[in-house]
C-alpha cells in the first residue's frame, strides 16, 4: 500500500512508520519536516499536501494537539486550539481525503486514553478526543466506496512516559511494540467507524 503517515516523524508515528515501511511505501507528513509538509489545521495546506502526494492506498494521521490546563485556567480561545488542530483537523483530513484514495482505502486518526479516562488539566483535550470517537463512529456510515475510517485511542506509551508520568499517577503505560500494532492491525482489518482502544 502507499501510505501517507501524518506525524511519521513524532514519537508515536515514527514507530508506526518503521513497522509498516518494510512492507509498505511510506510518506511521511509533517508541520516542519517530512516527504510533504502539511498543516493539519490549515484546509489549504491539506488540500495541497494531498495534491502534490498523488493517489493512495491509505492516510494516517498520528498529529493533532490541545491545550493542557486546569479547568478554572482555560478561557475559550484555549478551547478552540483543539478544536481548530486536532478535531477539525482530522475532520478536514478525513473529508479532504477521500477523493486522493483509491478503492478500498483505509483513513485512521488518533485519539487517546483521556477520552475515556480523563486526568486533570485535560477539559478540552479529553473533550476533543471524545467528539473524534463520535464523528468516526457516525461518518463511517455514510462513508462509500468501501473506505474505512477508523480511530487509534491509546493510553501514555512508554516512550512520552517522562514527559506526562506526572500527569498520570499510577498509569502503566503502553509499550511502543503495543502501540506499532494498534495501527497495524487497523490497518488490516475490514471494519469500519472503529475506535481501537490499547489501554
Ligand atoms: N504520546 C502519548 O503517549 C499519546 C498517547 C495517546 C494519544 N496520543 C496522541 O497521539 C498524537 C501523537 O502523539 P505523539 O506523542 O507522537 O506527538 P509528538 O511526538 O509531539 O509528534 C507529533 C507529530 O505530529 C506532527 N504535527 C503536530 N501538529 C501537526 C499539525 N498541525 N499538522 C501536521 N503535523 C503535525 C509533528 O510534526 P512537527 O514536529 O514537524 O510539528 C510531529 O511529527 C497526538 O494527537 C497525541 O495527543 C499520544
Amino acid at each position: 500500500m502507499r501510505i501517507l503517515i501524518i506525524g511519521g516523524h513524532g514519537t508515536i508515528g515514527q514507530c508506526v512508520s518503521e513497522r509498516l515501511a518494510s512492507t509498505h511505501e511510506i510518506v511521511i507528513g509533517g508541520r516542519t519536516k517530512g516527504d510533504v509538509l502539511i498543516d493539519i489545521q490549515e484546509t489549504a495546506s491539506i488540500a495541497s499536501a494531498l495534491e502534490k502526494t498523488g493517489p493512495l492506498d491509505a492516510v494516517i494521521c498520528i498529529a493533532g494537539e490541545a491545550k493542557w490546563a486546569d479547568f478554572y485556567a482555560l478561557d475559550e480561545t484555549d478551547y478552540y486550539i483543539g478544536l481548530k488542530n486536532k478535531l477539525m483537523g482530522q475532520v478536514n483530513l478525513t473529508r479532504l481525503a477521500i477523493p486522493h484514495l483509491n478503492p478500498g482505502g483505509r483513513i485512521i486518526l488518533s485519539t487517546g486514553i483521556l477520552a475515556d479516562r480523563p486526568v486533570k488539566m485535560t477539559a478540552s483535550a479529553a473533550m476533543v478526543n471524545g467528539a473524534l470517537h463520535s464523528f468516526v463512529q457516525a461518518a463511517a456510515l455514510d462513508i462509500k466506496e468501501e473506505i474505512t475510517l477508523n480511530v487509534v485511542s491509546l493510553g501514555l506509551v512508554e516512550d512520552a512516559y517522562e514527559k506526562y508520568k506526572d500527569y498520570f499517577p499510577g498509569h502503566v503505560p503502553i509499550s511502543m511494540k503495543q502501540a506499532a500494532d494498534a495501527y497495524e492491525t487497523v490497518l488490516y482489518s475490514a471494519e469500519s467507524g472503529v475506535v481501537h482502544r490499547v489501554y
